[in-house]
């Protein structure tokens, strides 16, 4: 298997990788929608997921494209392996999940009618490079859909854990942040040759427990936590307890959901 971006790939494929298999479906599930609706995903399209994690845009993208398919590729083997065991749970047969760094991606040329991704396009090495491979994979006039976060002052989501940290400071980001630019992503997608980049703000709130602590344990247990916990900055007691006080204030009786404003990006192939 081609791999560039093996630190992505050693993240994902570690302790970070199994705690996100373990929470991830969820938390995402408000972007979906908005996500297949910009894709504009009808019956007989044959879909691409990049980044496609336990698979819960790649499920649902499955279910309008009845006669298409839809494929998730993912890095993460965690993550894959919760994409499938969803996906035969919910008697899907026109979905699949492949292992592999979308920007190296040996992708049949001119497969796919749509490629999507739900916050999972932000960690290349190579941004030009991954989009131009993602390009190859779709057939002229195909479409390109994905959603990804606006810089980290925007992302209540991210503010408010960090915020649990105090004086420490935010926690890092690992790359979360990198298309937060709309300039910078439509001259990435320019150059990686796709054409009427449009790029509009989505705010959507991700869910991140049904209480608090669900959460807490959640943001406790990620990797930019255990990385402070580990510098021995903070202790474990002090950031259960601040993550406990941050989250209490976004919590109802339907679980925590914490608020964050988006970009919803689309493009085209071309010809
Ligand atoms: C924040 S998660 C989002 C997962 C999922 N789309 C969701 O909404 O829950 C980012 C995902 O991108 C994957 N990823 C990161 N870099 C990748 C790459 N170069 N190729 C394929 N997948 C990648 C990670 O393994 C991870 O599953």
């Amino acid at each position: 298997m081609d791999i560039a971006n093996t630190t992505q790939d050693q993240a994902w494929n570690g302790a970070e990788g199994q705690h996100w298999a373990d929470h991830a479906d969820q938390i995402n599930a408000a972007v979906t929608g908005h996500l297949l609706e910009a894709a504009g995903v009808g019956p007989r399209d044959r879909l691409l997921d990049i980044g496609c994690g336990t698979g819960r845009s790649t499920r649902a993208a499955a279910r309008l494209a009845t006669e298409g398919e839809a494929v998730g590729l993912d890095l993460s083997a965690p993550m894959l392996d919760r994409a499938t065991r969803y996906a035969k749970e919910d008697g899907l047969t026109n979905v699949r999940f492949t292992r592999g760094d979308a920007q190296v991606h040996p992708f049949p040329a001119g497969r796919f009618d749509v490629a999507i991704s739900q916050f999972g396009v932000m960690f290349f090495a190579d941004p030009v490079a991954a989009f131009a491979n993602i390009r190859q994979a779709l057939r002229p006039g195909g479409r390109l859909a994905f959603v990804c976060p606006q810089p980290a002052e925007r992302c209540e989501w991210y503010q408010a854990p960090s915020e649990a940290f105090g004086a420490t400071g935010r926690m890092p980001d690992e790359g979360m942040f990198a298309l937060a630019d709309p300039d910078l992503t439509a001259g990435i997608l320019t150059a990686a040759g796709y054409q009427h980049v449009d790029i509009q703000p989505l705010t959507t709130s991700l869910f991140f427990g049904r209480d608090v602590s669900e959460a807490v344990a959640f943001f406790t247990g990620s990797g930019p936590a255990r990385a402070l916990l580990e510098s021995g900055a903070v202790t474990e007691a002090d950031v259960v307890a601040g993550l406990g006080t941050v989250l209490r204030r976004y919590a109802d009786e339907t679980g925590v959901r914490i608020p964050g404003r988006h970009w919803l990006v689309r493009a085209e192939r071309g010809a």
